[in-house]
């Protein structure tokens, strides 16, 4: 059967909705493939850090936000999503295929969250004194649950500390390891830079501003004088430290993590709130594992945020639609 004009443009809508989606160094580690009336979402594993992500978790968590994006298109556009997840064992790269099944009118919540789409940023230093509050705290970890996944907002001072002082080891050895260091300044846009993927170099401050307890940043500089406006991230305060886990820590629950990451960012995103991340403490085994045994009662921690207010307005890029999108 022929598929329909209609059709197809929402499944382009889809794409571009997908590349909008965060992922580890701006990487983009996916491509699409529209054919007829389906839409493929799959993992390029040239695009995975071979040294960071040796597993493909960190690839897998940012295609399933690319998913969460693709899902929110089809229903804002009037179509209820059909997802299939990892739907052929033999064709490991392949994340999810979907259809624009029947009609629907989308609801407000779909609509508020696709439009925060590209307007959502990650922030890379301190956030202002201004509070999140409780009720959007909670709200936030209900969407967390409705993908399988929990987030653990982190609130005793001692855990805090845990977590910042092992995120600081974490970056302290990454900045040791030489490949790994490189393998992380290999993603990083040097200022003017034309390319369409990493991190660009006006996302972090020129002089990283010291919160109190400290989370470290990643070093994209690597050495250069590069980074944005000191301005814009003047702000101090460490926000709320949360965890996202899943209780399972196989490919499926990794492509569920990142529909539970995009689905948070974007409710807190409409309501003012940012995230910074921190996640070199997770690319290495034993101190995964022992966040998991000591802060998340046995889970498996997929990320490490802060949830803040900020300023800033950071810019970002993506590959355009014509080097992600195959069409058959
Ligand atoms: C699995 C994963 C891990 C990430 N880890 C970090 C991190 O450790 N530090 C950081 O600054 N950003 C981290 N990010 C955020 C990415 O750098 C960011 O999504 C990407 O650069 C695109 O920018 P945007 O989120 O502003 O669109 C991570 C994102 C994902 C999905």
């Amino acid at each position: 059967m022929e598929t329909s004009p209609e059709i197809t443009s929402v499944l382009r809508a889809a794409v571009e909705a997908g590349r909008w989606a965060p992922s580890v160094h701006n990487t983009q580690p996916w491509s699409f493939v529209i054919d007829g009336s389906e839409l493929a979402l799959r993992a390029d594993d040239e695009r995975r850090l071979r040294l960071g992500d040796a597993t493909g978790r960190q690839m897998l968590i940012g295609c399933g936000a690319a998913l969460l994006n693709v899902r929110l298109a089809l229903r804002a556009l009037g179509h209820e999503p059909v997802v299939r997840v990892l739907p052929d064992p033999d064709r490991p790269v392949l994340v999810a295929i979907v259809r624009a099944g029947q009609a629907v009118t989308a609801d407000d919540d779909t609509r508020l969250l696709y439009a925060e789409i590209e307007r959502r940023r990650t922030h890379r230093a301190g956030f202002t004194d201004l509070p999140v509050p409780d009720r959007l705290l909670r709200a936030l970890a209900a969407r967390a649950g409705t993908e399988d996944a929990h987030l653990h907002l982190v609130s005793s001072e001692a855990e805090t500390r845990i977590l910042a002082q092992i995120t600081g080891a974490a970056q302290d050895a990454l900045s040791r390891d030489r490949p790994a260091d490189l393998e992380v300044a290999r993603w990083a846009r040097r200022p003017g830079s034309g390319r369409t993927d990493g991190v660009p170099a006006t996302g972090y401050p020129r002089e990283p501003r010291v919160t109190r307890p400290h989370f470290a940043q990643r070093d994209y500089a690597h050495g250069h004088p590069w980074g944005g406006d000191d301005d814009q991230f003047f702000s101090t305060s460490t926000g709320v430290v949360a965890i996202l886990t899943t209780s399972g820590d196989r490919r499926p629950d990794w492509v569920g993590a990142g529909q539970a990451l995009q689905r948070l960012l974007l409710h807190a995103c409409a309501h003012g709130v940012s995230a910074a991340f921190h996640t070199q403490a997770l690319e290495n085994p034993h101190l995964r594992a022992f966040l998991s045994e000591e802060l998340c009662a046995g889970r498996h921690p997929q990320m490490i945020m802060r949830l803040g207010v900020t300023f800033d307005g950071s810019s970002a890029v993506r590959r355009p639609v014509g080097d992600i999108l195959d069409e058959r």
